[in-house]
């Protein structure tokens, strides 16, 4: 049975995008990574998708202006042509427009570094500690026209412990990230792939 092929979209270090990358290389990973495409031409994990072995290419967004919608076409042009079926965003720093979230309803994740609903947007991990929380995480949705909103596939959480700093709480919370955000991955392309299975008698 062919394995849904999923395209992973960047801005900066990359380092969920290697690690669904590495995840999608053994041997019984349910789906296929064949593209990694980055707003961002300077974007560090382009080279480290290459170096995988996995096609990466930026799609700037300067020759478009403040057209988002247009800098989306080209992008779902992109993942079309690659015959993508799931888009990933790992790190993507950039707010999609209904046009690309409507494109890829049901078949766009997202990951996020707190424990969502709590903490949307940026700087999460200095606000849970300025909180006082006891405990942060992070999240993986389906991608929906508000920001870091949407159905919640999975969550992982870690402790805040004592003197904890930003960085520290960070790395806990990203070594999580990497573990969650390939099996999540993982329960959407075997979803995707039953329709495909044999009617049953
Ligand atoms: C990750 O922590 C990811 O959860 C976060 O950006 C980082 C990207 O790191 N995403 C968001 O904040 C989205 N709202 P990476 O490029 O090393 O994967």
């Amino acid at each position: 049975m062919s394995k849904p092929r999923v395209a992973i979209l960047i801005s900066g270090r990359g380092s969920n995008m290697e690690g669904l990358i590495r995840a999608a290389q053994a041997q019984g990973y349910p789906a296929k990574i064949v593209l990694v495409l980055s707003n961002k031409e300077d974007a560090p994990g382009l080279d480290i998708a290459r170096k995988l072995g996995v096609t990466a290419e930026a799609v700037s967004t300067k020759p478009f202006g403040k057209d988002r919608e247009a800098h989306e076409r080209m992008i779902d042009a992109r993942l079309q042509a690659a015959g993508v079926e799931i888009v990933c965003l790992a790190g993507y720093m950039r707010l999609l427009t209904p046009y690309l979230v409507g494109r890829w309803a049901g078949r766009m994740l997202n990951i996020h570094p707190s424990l969502l609903p709590a903490y949307p947007g940026l700087d999460t991990h200095a606000r849970a500690l300025a909180a006082g929380e006891q405990k942060h995480g992070c999240t993986v949705h389906l991608v929906t026209e508000g920001m870091d909103e949407g159905p919640i596939l999975a969550q992982a959480e870690v402790p805040i412990l004592p003197g904890d700093t930003e960085a520290a709480l960070a790395a806990r919370v990203l070594a999580q990230e990497h573990i969650l955000y390939p099996v999540a991955l993982a329960a959407l392309a075997e979803k995707i792939r039953l329709p495909e299975a044999a009617p049953r008698p």
